[in-house]
């Protein structure tokens, strides 16, 4: 058992789940920054840390998916770091740094560069002042001019109502068990009993009742990482913006994206209000009492300089290339966001969509296509802003020379696929999208087709599975029974089939995860 030094009041007696999450990914990033106007970094070229990455999911499949990145991601959980390194090693990744060691002031490594993007997720709200102090002294002392920091945490004020509910759990758990994971259990059970009971706390707060029922959903790992840690503080986003802004950082956006639409992001019969707000920070403190937010995802920037200002969205974003993630049979015109429906039905927009499927595309090599000649660059970027709003589009990465997947993606995403084969808790795996720069979400017989097609293209499919099948050493059974070779086979076809007729093929085409 590995030692674990000055934890600072978070648990290390029991591991995280394992998590991916694309607002982690650099694209996501850069287009965030983008749209609210700031100059993106170069992904070809930069360095990337990740504070409290866990087991490191999402860190490893963003190192897979940008080769030209240096990634480093740290915790103070050895176990969680022993984790990462088993699977970048198994899937080779050679662009990835990871470091068992607490965010401290301590941390002032020369063996560490300077970064292009900082993130922390699930981190800030959960540790001791001094914690946090540490951090901001790590971003102040590592973040490069143009950098970007993007964190989250359980806000003001919808995540303070939930404060009665940690403590209660804690004053009844603490006492009977020193295990966390135990807590975790005694914590839930005195929940249930008052859910039972249907106390008055419950009756009054029908809204807390909902929120404790959903915690019966959730993996007990993590109500022990959520509730059972020594510090747990709902954060306000002005108190937040002030804490970086000391290291000189500004605001630059926030998550779920509509958010950053001031023509979606307040409810119409408010817009008055709202007319009158010059600052960001008062408008973002404004929504979260509007809509009772429980939890925030935001985005800073350093500035290149004390004095320099947003070069604006049209500019930020004319370089980055986008490409459609739903196929043109399937798009939906019709869709609400915010207090918004978005005008997607126009001409212009139909034939901005119809040019970016599966084929990457910049608004600067869309301004030169005949049909949109009339269109000026704010036009262009502002219609395929409201196809990324609409889930129909997303930024991409430069086109891969064509026949070509990423050597780095497949190997990872066998690798966790395995780690999903093996853990019978695990309902889906998460495969990296060499087009799109993120993982998605596959059924775990889903993706291990996938990932035969992907390491065998051209085999014909039954082959390519059965191969995968013998290699992940599975054993299909029906119904308690081993299953031979030709029925495996056979079997493999009809799941083959099944995908190729739901869709599912083109769409892992689409995300460029098969060839
Ligand atoms: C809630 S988990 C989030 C993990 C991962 N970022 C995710 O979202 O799935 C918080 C992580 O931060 C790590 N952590 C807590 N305090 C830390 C500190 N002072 N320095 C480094 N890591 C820390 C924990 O070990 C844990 O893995």
């Amino acid at each position: 058992m590995q030692m674990v030094q000055n934890t600072s009041g978070y648990i290390t007696d029991v591991a995280y789940t394992d998590n991916y999450y694309e607002h982690l990914s650099p694209l996501t990033l850069n287009y965030l920054a983008a749209l609210n106007g700031h100059a993106p970094r170069d992904l070809t070229n930069f360095d990337y840390c990740e504070l409290g990455c866990g087991a490191g999911l999402s860190l490893l499949i963003h190192a897979a998916c940008f080769p030209g990145g240096r990634f480093v991601g740290i915790d103070l959980n050895p176990e969680h770091i022993e984790q990462a390194r088993r699977r970048a090693s198994a899937a080779g990744l050679d662009n990835l740094k990871l470091l068992a060691e607490p965010v401290s002031h301590k941390l002032d490594r020369s063996d560490l560069p300077s970064f292009d993007f900082i993130v922390l997720h699930g981190l800030y709200a959960w540790v001791s002042d001094e914690v946090r102090a540490s951090i901001l002294h790590f971003i102040d002392a590592r973040l490069k001019p143009g950098g970007q920091v993007l964190l989250s945490y359980n806000a003001m004020p919808g995540c303070a109502a939930r404060q009665p509910l940690r403590d209660i759990m804690r004053r009844f758990a603490l006492p009977l068990s020193q295990n966390s994971i135990e807590r975790a259990h005694l914590g839930l059970s005195y929940l249930r009993l008052m859910l039972n009971a249907q106390v008055p706390f419950f009756r009054l707060n029908p809204e807390l009742a909902r929120y404790a029922e959903s915690l019966f959903e959730r993996d007990p790992q993590y109500i022990a990482h959520e509730f059972f840690n020594e510090h747990w503080q709902p954060l306000g986003i002005d108190q937040v913006a002030g804490e970086l802004g000391e290291a000189g950082l500004q605001f630059a956006g926030t998550l779920p994206l509509w958010q950053n639409h001031p023509e979606a992001d307040v409810p119409e019969n408010l817009a008055g209000l709202f007319s009158a707000q010059t600052s960001r920070i008062a408008r973002e403190v404004h929504k979260d009492f509007i809509y009772n937010t429980v939890f925030r995802i935001d985005l800073f920037i350093r500035p290149e300089a004390a004095d320099s200002a947003p070069c604006g969205r049209a500019v930020a974003l004319w370089s980055t290339p986008f490409c459609t993630v739903t196929p043109p049979e399937k798009v939906e015109l019709s869709i609400q966001s915010g207090s918004l429906k978005l005008p997607l039905n126009t001409r212009e927009s139909r034939i901005l969509f119809g040019l970016l499927h599966l084929q990457p595309r910049t608004p600067a090599e869309l301004s030169q296509h005949p049909s949109l000649k009339a269109m000026s660059p704010e036009a262009i970027v502002d219609t395929i802003c409201w196809w990324v709003l609409s889930g129909q589009v997303r930024p991409a990465l430069a086109a891969p020379p064509a026949g070509s997947l990423s050597a780095s993606t497949c190997r990872l995403n066998n690798v966790v696929l395995e780690a999903a084969l093996h853990s019978p808790a695990q309902e889906k795996a998460w495969l990296a999208s060499p087009r799109f720069g993120v993982g998605f979400a596959f059924e775990k017989t889903e993706a291990l087709v996938l990932c035969a097609l992907a390491g065998s293209p051209g085999t014909d499919p039954s082959t390519a599975l059965f191969a995968q099948i013998q290699q992940s050493g599975l054993s299909v059974e029906e119904e308690g029974t081993p299953m031979n070779e030709a029925d495996i086979r056979q079997l493999s076809d009809q799941i083959y089939d099944e995908l190729d007729a739901s869709g599912k093929l083109e769409r892992a085409r689409q995300l460029a995860i098969i060839e």
